[in-house]
């Protein structure tokens, strides 16, 4: 069980099929664009690209066991972070276990989110911590975060979970615009 006081993560299942198309429909509603990319959920194996919910657990466990079908070209494990109290989907959050030349240049370890209505109470924090924490048992040494240079709070969560600056990485879009990204390595 990967668990503090707060917060637990789950592993995606069918019985949260309502409870994270609800939270998929607050990002929606939310109409955010993270990495040039709109209404992305982070840390979600890309939720946000999928209406069926059968066909994102596929995914999510295609992605979780074979590194060959996982679009990362790495084992990704995906956790549902859910608030002990009222049982409420606060956030997602994807570990990727190997860093490929594709995520050290962009994408990293770790994605996460927060839904938007449950921000700013310190989950994105507490998620990041306990995941480290699945690092750990792994045996991992250390792991690789990204984020957009206007990114100010999911770089103020790295920072506040060890990141340490490693460098500025340019990302061309293919629609001519160039993304800075701020990466973080955390030393486990
Ligand atoms: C980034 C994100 C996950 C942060 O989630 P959160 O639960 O609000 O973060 P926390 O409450 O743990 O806050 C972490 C730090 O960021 C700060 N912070 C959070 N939101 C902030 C904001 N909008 N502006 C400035 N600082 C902010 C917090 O104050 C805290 O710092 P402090 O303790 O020094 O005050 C959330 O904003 C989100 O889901 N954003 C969209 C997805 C995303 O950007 N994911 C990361 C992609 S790289």
């Amino acid at each position: 069980m990967i668990e503090n006081k707060e917060l637990i993560l789950l592993r995606p299942s069918k019985d949260l099929e309502n409870q994270l198309m609800e939270y998929r429909q607050e990002f929606m509603q939310y109409n955010e664009k993270i990495k040039k990319d709109k209404n992305n959920i982070n840390g979600s194996c890309s939720l946000h690209r999928f209406d069926l919910f059968d066909e994102w657990l596929d995914r999510v466990n295609i992605c979780a066991t074979d590194e060959s079908l996982s679009p990362y070209k790495t084992i990704a494990s995906t956790f549902i972070a859910v608030r002990k109290s009222d049982n409420k989907i606060v956030g997602t959050i994807q570990l990727r276990h190997t860093l490929t030349k594709e995520l050290r240049d962009d994408g990293g370890n770790i994605g996460y989110a927060v839904r938007p209505s449950e921000r700013r109470k310190g989950y994105a924090t507490q998620m990041l911590y306990l995941v480290l924490e699945f690092c750990k048992e792994l045996g991992l040494d250390k792991v690789l975060l990204d984020c957009d240079e206007t990114n100010i709070a999911s770089e103020k969560t790295m920072i506040k979970c060890g990141g340490i600056f490693d460098r500025k990485q340019p990302i061309y879009h293919s629609n001519g615009e160039v993304e800075i990204v701020h990466q973080y390595w955390i030393y486990l």
